[in-house]
């Protein structure tokens, strides 16, 4: 499918179909109210309601606000692929012209490596149709590239733990980087060992696969800035010895989302030609069972020197962060530096399925990033840091454990253990974003289908770009 902006309508053809976005009061007030009526369409938000006679179907938006057009604009899409409409029109201004890219591109995506029969849908074009399209077209392609490694990262996320372990996932950042033109280092385990990243390795000792470390760069001509991106990517959390229930086992192949979600972000970056520097490190690694899995009351010493208490290998995003984060200080200078992790169930216990918890010291900086999230359509929420929460992370044997005592807080107290092996010239430049919750869903919302969402990635990509204004 593909998705042009074009100046004058695609000619009216019965191949053709025109969708028009309409709140209850414009039903209302419509030439064809009563036979929408007729129809049952009451224009509520998401539903739709074709009129075959006249190529044209209705979406219910609550009002025209873009979050509300760009969710329409995905229920639309999802009932044009069924149809055998060959293109598609939407009419586009400046206001609406990224939701409905979004809503087009995002809600419209499916996954189908997995099927064995593909379904085919007949739609070939989207047209989105403005007079203007000169001063639009900056704006479309910009959007078109963002939700373009949006659907890159899902398509990461969603693919199977067999599939992607941690070599074939260094594989991948390769192939991403010969193809956008990145610089790309992987260290492997005996690189891994000579940096002392003990506490990475422990993780995923018991895997049949080798834990990596990806290091990407784009390295743009005089960049302004420069910017870490450090991602978890577990590509699979069985949760160790500390086993998970059955239960929540599954779904866990996501638990790498934070990883690749900074993978899309740098693909982004590097088409949109960002006048940043900007680094991602993912600490690929397994977290399995065995004879030589790491175990509770292990007491790992991490790159940093600081030692700490296993009491739950299931707690493990936290252990390969520790280490990825100090190395990515000692790698690079950077000006930001914000780790991507689904680190914690109690984040989405606090915060809902939909909305990645953010932590840091940098109120400016959280606030910064909630302006870019809200822009792009992502949600976001600040978890506070808190002292006293931080006295729950004491070890009688070891200077920290890797969970806390009790269990109130969980997301924070992730944060804060993650906040340890942050440097003091550096706390104020670091952010954290849980992800547990946002980066996967199994029941669609908003232009968001079934299995990895992308989390992040939009929100950064925005980020990125404003500086640029
Ligand atoms: N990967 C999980 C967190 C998670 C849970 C992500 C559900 C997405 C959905 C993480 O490694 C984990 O297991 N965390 C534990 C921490 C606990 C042992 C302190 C958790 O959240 O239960
Ligand atoms: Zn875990
Ligand atoms: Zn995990």
């Amino acid at each position: 499918m593909n998705i042009k902006l074009v100046k004058n309508g695609v000619e009216k053809s019965a191949k053709n179909l025109a969708v028009v976005f309409m709140t209850e009061e414009e039903l209302k007030a419509h030439k064809n109210y009563k036979m929408l009526l007729r129809a049952g369409f009451k224009a509520e938000q998401d539903t739709t309601c074709f009129l075959y006679g006249k190529n044209t179907l209705f979406c219910g938006v609550e009002d025209k606000a873009v979050d509300n057009v760009r969710s329409a604009c995905s229920a639309a899409i999802q009932a044009i692929k069924m149809t055998n409409y060959k293109s598609a029109t939407f009419d586009v201004s400046d206001i609406t012209l990224k939701a409905i890219v979004e809503g087009v591109v995002l809600g419209g995506y499916e996954y189908t490596k997995y099927k064995s029969v593909k379904k085919k849908t007949k739609l070939k074009n989207v047209y989105l149709v403005s007079e203007d399209i000169e001063a639009l077209s900056v704006a479309f392609e910009e959007a078109v590239i963002i939700a373009e490694a949006t659907n890159f990262t899902r398509d990461i996320v969603n693919q199977t733990p067999e599939d992607l372990n941690p070599p074939s996932f260094a594989k991948l950042a390769k192939k991403l980087a010969k193809e956008n033109g990145l610089e790309c280092e992987i260290l492997g385990e005996k690189e891994l060992k000579a940096q002392k990243m003990e506490s990475m390795l422990a993780v995923g000792r018991a895997s049949r696969h080798d834990s990596k470390l990806i290091h990407l760069s784009y390295k743009p001509e005089n960049p302004k800035r420069v910017v870490s991106l450090i991602g978890k990517g577990l590509t699979y959390d069985s949760g160790g010895l500390s086993l998970k229930p059955a239960i929540t086992m599954v779904t866990m192949k996501m638990d790498k989302a934070g990883a690749c979600a900074t993978l899309g972000m740098i693909k982004a970056a590097s088409e949109l030609k960002i006048d940043s520097e900007v680094h991602v490190f993912i600490g690929a690694v397994e977290n399995m069972i065995g004879g030589d899995a790491y175990k509770p009351d292990d007491v790992l010493v991490t790159r940093s020197g600081k030692t700490v208490e296993v009491r739950n290998t299931d707690a493990e995003g936290r252990l390969v962060l520790a280490d990825v984060l100090d190395y990515a200080q000692d790698a690079v200078k950077a000006d930001y530096m914000f780790d991507f992790a689904t680190l914690t169930g109690a984040c989405m216990i606090a915060l809902g399925q939909y909305t990645t918890g953010v932590m840091g010291h940098s109120n400016r900086l959280k606030h910064n990033l909630s302006k870019s999230a809200s822009a792009a359509g992502e949600l976001t929420s600040p978890l506070p840091f808190n002292k006293h929460l931080k006295t729950l992370l004491k070890s009688g044997i070891a200077d920290i454990s890797n969970v806390a005592s009790k269990p109130y807080g969980g997301a924070i107290t992730a944060g804060l253990f993650l906040d340890n092996f942050i440097r003091e010239e550096n706390k104020d430049k670091w952010l954290h974003f849980d992800i547990a919750g946002s980066a996967y869903t199994e029941t669609p919302w908003d232009c968001n289908v079934y299995g990895g969402t992308g989390a992040g990635v939009r929100m950064i990509s925005e980020f990125l770009k404003s500086f640029k204004k």
